[in-house]
């Protein structure tokens, strides 16, 4: 047994030297370039460009990107894509002077060829290790088309559907966006950069872009460091805690100073307090709009001001290129502020062994391998079920019969392809957007020899245009129940495409009016990148699955979900407003000093005159169909101490007929403290399969970090105090609750 304990030691103290010695082989390795380049091949290492085949900015035209790669003056290109083309950008890095391989940059947001469900819709899955699957397909298609470094995780908390990229987070919640934010980064990074299937994540919008005023992109952000502190940064230190090699700063200004030249997001807590040793890529074309803020005077003053504040890459604005090697020689920079910054994105080019195998990224026979692989679309399938989220079903309509001999399945987006993919999806050139299963496609691969599927368009998602209703109708009553597809176009989300109304467009809703009365019950699909307002669908509808958009898979997990091979788990991230004017509205709000009550003969409170307080459908809410039971509450103690740590457990029963997920999730209240705390905070979930009958004891642990946060002093600590601890099925759905106090 003591050899076995000394054997361990050696091979523990032997495998830490060789580990200490990679990391500084790489530290060194890029010193050692460091010292032998040039200040123009310096600058070159900081400049980004757009390949010329896509475009995900506002482009400008250069006619030498060729030249400039073969001198050794561009350190990246985004949009490259394939690992033909990857390879002869790459072969003309090899010949400028010290073969600095080039990086390729992609936003691979929620898939690269097999597209999963878009991000939002995914974190409606609160499945932390399918989300972070679903990353890891996306790093494998991706790396072997020749990307090292994805644009993701998008990681902006958002309380505000208006703003269109709403689509491509994680929702609302701190804790819930934190887990999530890890999960992807771990997905994209793999076990080790430098594996050929790990690509280098990228976290952004660093930071505060979801609190856009007025949810209008790219708009002012202004609020205090505590809200920063609390809500808006922690998935960004989730990220940072997982490894996450580079960061992208955003386009907004931060309380007057814009992100990407603020020193006190980029340098003092991100490169100092946080201690990140990767790299800051600037937004497309954000140096330059800093003249357009009224920060700077020209590109020479935002080059100075961003590299200043921690921005290490210019993508696309060539401020940069254009001024940083004059603003040294003039004295105005600091060379060693550009040596740090090359030296970062150096240390990750050796890290993904790039100067070891410039083209090891490229290689044709492992991309076609890996970009028509089954395993991947059967992910995106049980993903795409795993992410509808049921938020109505009335008589039990759902899941339907196999019995049915007539469906009716009428809509806009019942036989949509390309819509399915959502924002960000990959158009690679070559590969068909035909690999994806409608809507229609799925239902019929899913029915019976004795079920037909009748079909009517019915309207257009936008527009007046009636005219399909009376097709529409006549299909309905043709048949035994009506399916009707329904919602945005996919474009009406994603950046740049913010809604100051966010209905379901068109005359969907009247079309709805028309089928239901048919008399037939009608089960709606809502397909959209954000929360909508469907006042009307939500009243009306016999049953409601929010479909989101769901990728690839879309229609066959559909259908999955419609027949009930899978039974729906989802619950809504982000909470969905009653009206628009409701906005923003949010579950971890404060109490106020005049709560707000939806009670007329009290009027002296924090509600509307005209509109109820309470969301449509609350954050963490979502249906099955079977039925759980939340029992037997017990805390190990009704109070603790700094130190100590209170476990709380309870029983979860699968009451109904079919097995299903339920997501029990765990809210606090800090009733008194420093700072005024939310009403409820989540704090903790877990998501369980119970077999009808069955029922599991379900644990929680609550210590001092749940009960931490910045104090009026802004220090994460906790404070002597009550608490009231919540267990439910949504934040509004609290089935169990205790208090406990916390002591010195
Ligand atoms: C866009 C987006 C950013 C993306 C980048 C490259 O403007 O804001 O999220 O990664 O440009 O496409």
């Amino acid at each position: 047994m003591r050899c076995k304990i000394v054997g361990l030691l050696f091979f523990t103290f032997v495998y830490a030297t060789i580990c200490v010695a990679q990391k500084k082989s790489n530290n060194q390795k890029a010193d050692s370039v460091l010292r032998l380049m040039t200040l123009d091949e310096k600058v070159g290492q900081l400049n980004q460009y757009n390949d010329d085949n896509q475009a995900t900015g506002p482009v400008t035209i250069d006619n030498n990107k060729v030249d400039q790669v073969k001198n050794g003056q561009v350190g990246s290109l985004l949009n490259t894509i394939g690992s033909d083309r990857t390879r002869s950008w790459q072969e003309l890095a090899m010949q400028s002077r010290l073969k600095i391989p080039l990086i390729f940059g992609q936003d691979v947001i929620h898939g690269f060829k097999t597209t999963f469900p878009i991000p939002l819709a995914e974190a409606a899955s609160w499945d932390l290790p399918a989300i972070q699957m679903s990353a890891r397909i996306a790093a494998t298609e991706a790396s072997a088309s020749g990307i090292h470094w994805t644009f993701a995780p998008m990681v902006d908390i958002a309380r505000d559907p208006r703003w269109g990229r709403v689509m491509e987070g994680a929702g609302e919640d701190p804790y819930l966006g934190s887990l999530i934010s890890a999960a992807r980064v771990k997905g994209f990074q793999g076990l080790n950069l430098g594996d050929t299937n790990a690509v280098m994540a990228c976290v952004k919008h660093f930071a505060a872009y979801g609190a856009a005023v007025g949810g209008r992109d790219y708009n002012s952000v202004d609020m205090s460091e505590r809200q920063l502190y609390e809500i808006y940064l922690p998935p960004f230190k989730a990220a940072v805690d997982a490894g996450a090699a580079s960061f992208m700063n955003s386009f907004n200004d931060l309380n007057g100073i814009p992100a990407v030249a603020n020193n006190f997001l980029q340098r003092t807590i991100l490169k100092e307090k946080w201690g990140f040793k990767g790299f800051i890529v600037s937004d497309w074309g954000s140096i330059g709009e800093l003249i357009n803020h009224g920060y700077v005077k020209d590109t020479r003053e935002a080059a100075a001001a961003a590299l200043m504040a921690g921005t290490d890459m210019d993508m696309e604005s060539r401020a940069f290129k254009n001024n940083l090697a004059q603003l040294v020689k003039d004295g105005k920079i600091n060379i060693e502020l550009v040596n740090d910054a090359v030296k970062r994105i150096l240390i990750k080019k050796f890290e993904m062994g790039l100067f070891d195998n410039p083209y090891k990224f490229s290689n044709i026979m492992r991309e076609q391998a890996a970009l028509n692989n089954p395993a991947h679309q059967a992910a995106a399938r049980t993903m795409a079920a795993k992410s509808i989220v049921l938020l109505k079903n009335n008589n039990n309509i759902l899941p339907l019969s196999k019995n049915y001999k007539k469906i009716a399945f009428i809509g806009p987006l019942v036989k949509s392809l390309i819509e399915n993919k959502g924002f960000w999806d990959v158009s690679i050139p070559g590969v068909d957007s035909n690999f994806i299963v409608s809507q229609w496609e799925g239902l019929q691969n899913k029915i019976g020899p004795g079920t037909s599927l009748l079909y009517a368009k019915g309207c257009d998602i936008e527009g007046n245009n009636k005219s399909g209703f009376s097709e529409a109708v006549s299909v309905a009553n043709q048949a035994d129940v009506v399916i009707l597809s329904i919602g945005e176009k996919r474009d009406m989300s994603g950046e740049a495409k913010s809604r100051s109304n966010i209905n379901i467009p068109g005359v969907q809703e009247e079309l709805l009016q028309q089928l239901l009365a048919t008399g037939k019950p009608v089960v709606v699909l809502i397909n959209a990148g954000r929360p909508l307002v469907f006042n009307y669908t939500a009243k009306n509808a016999t049953a409601i699955l929010y479909t989101w958009w769901l990728g690839s898979e879309a229609g066959n997990g559909i259908a999955d979900v419609l027949f009930g091979d899978y039974n729906p788990s989802a619950k809504l991230p982000m909470t969905f407003p009653a009206s628009v004017g409701q906005i923003p509205i949010y579950y971890n709000h404060f109490n106020t000093g005049r709560p707000a009550l939806d009670d007329k003969n009290h009027i002296y409170n924090s509600s509307y005159l005209d509109e109820s307080i309470f969301p449509k459908f609350p954050f963490g809410f979502g249906l099955s169909y079977t039925n759980f039971s939340y029992t037997n509450l017990v805390l190990s103690n009704k109070n603790m101490n700094m130190k100590d740590s209170i476990s709380v457990s309870f029983t979860l029963t699968n009451t109904g007929k079919i097995a299903g997920e339920e997501v029990a999730q765990l809210y606090l209240h800090n009733k008194h403290a420093s700072v005024v705390m939310p009403v409820k905070a989540l704090k903790d979930f877990k998501k369980i399969m119970l077999t009808p009958g069955e029922s599991k004891k379900i644990q929680f642990n609550i210590n001092k970090e749940k009960l931490s946060f910045f104090n009026s002093n802004l220090k994460w600590d906790a404070e002597p105090t009550d608490f009231e601890l919540m267990i439910g099925s949504s934040s509004e759905d609290i089935r169990l609750q205790a208090s406990f106090e916390l002591k010195k």
